[in-house]
């Protein structure tokens, strides 16, 4: 799959790991960095990672920051972007089927490699199913214009 990744210093640690594993996984990726420690607003960040989903040249976006938070609420603001604060698998694999979510956002300070990397197998093994959910999803995309 083609992914984007992004991060503020917060998160940096956990996306360059899940970066290393993707990538083992031969997945593409798009790390817009943070790459090290570097103090950073997280909505820049939100912003520059979301613009390949925007412009529909990758699968999904990764977001990392100390909680998730902040990137959640500013890649939400974003018109076509659907982002997932992820808890659990449950939730993760929720966020494909029902909501059609086209960016994860996960915090580096709040959960681990390997229970971020069990939400994200959820999410990647999940479809859409459409149907009733299509017509939620178009509401919530609607949403944007008001
Ligand atoms: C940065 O200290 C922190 O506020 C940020 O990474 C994030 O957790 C915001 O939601």
């Amino acid at each position: 799959m083609k992914i984007v990744l992004g991060a503020d210093h917060g998160g940096v640690f956990l996306k360059n790991e899940i970066a290393e594993r993707l990538k083992a996984e031969g997945h593409e990726l798009y790390d817009v960095g943070v790459h090290e420690e570097t103090r950073v607003d997280y909505p820049d960040k939100a912003v520059e990672a979301c613009r390949m989903m925007q412009e529909k040249q990758a699968d999904f976006v990764i977001l990392c920051c100390g909680t998730g938070l902040g990137m959640s609420m500013a890649a939400n603001k974003l018109p076509g972007i659907r982002a997932a604060l992820l808890a659990d698998s449950y939730s993760a694999r929720m966020a494909k089927e029902h909501n059609n979510a086209n960016c994860l956002c996960l915090g580096g300070r709040t959960v681990g490699i390997e229970k971020a990397m069990d939400m994200l197998k959820a999410y990647m093994g999940a479809s859409f199913q459409g149907d009733r959910h299509a017509r939620r999803v178009a509401k919530i995309d609607a949403l944007a214009a008001k």
